[in-house]
């Protein structure tokens, strides 16, 4: 098996209704996963990226968080509809997808 080139990180922690923090779980996060998944296979970029679920990421308020690695770009807010960008433009094009940047000051 190759080296994969990629490595996304899709956070699908849940939290209790009302929990002050939120999850990106609660925002959709599990159908984001599912559709990247979905997306990789289509494109055929099994080997050459590798999708995984984690928990709690941070940025709790803007999820669902996604993280692209190696080149370490925080994305935010993600929904099903956005993962085709980060596929087409991040993964295939190599140019993150501005719009959906987490900014730097969430990190103070
Ligand atoms: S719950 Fe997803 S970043 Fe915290």
């Amino acid at each position: 098996m190759p080296k994969p080139k990629y490595h996304i990180l899709v956070c699908k922690n849940t939290r209790p209704p009302g929990h002050p923090k939120g999850s990106c779980g609660e925002k959709g996060a599990m159908g984001v996963l599912n559709q990247f998944n979905f997306g990789v296979m289509e494109r055929n970029l099994i080997g050459k990226v590798i999708v995984t679920p984690t928990d709690c990421l941070g940025p709790c308020q803007l999820g669902p968080t996604v993280v692209v690695y190696p080149d370490g770009v925080w994305y935010k807010s993600v929904t099903e509809a956005d993962v085709a960008a980060i596929l087409d433009e991040h993964i295939g094009k190599g140019k993150p997808v501005d719009r959906l940047k987490l900014p730097d000051e969430v990190w103070g």
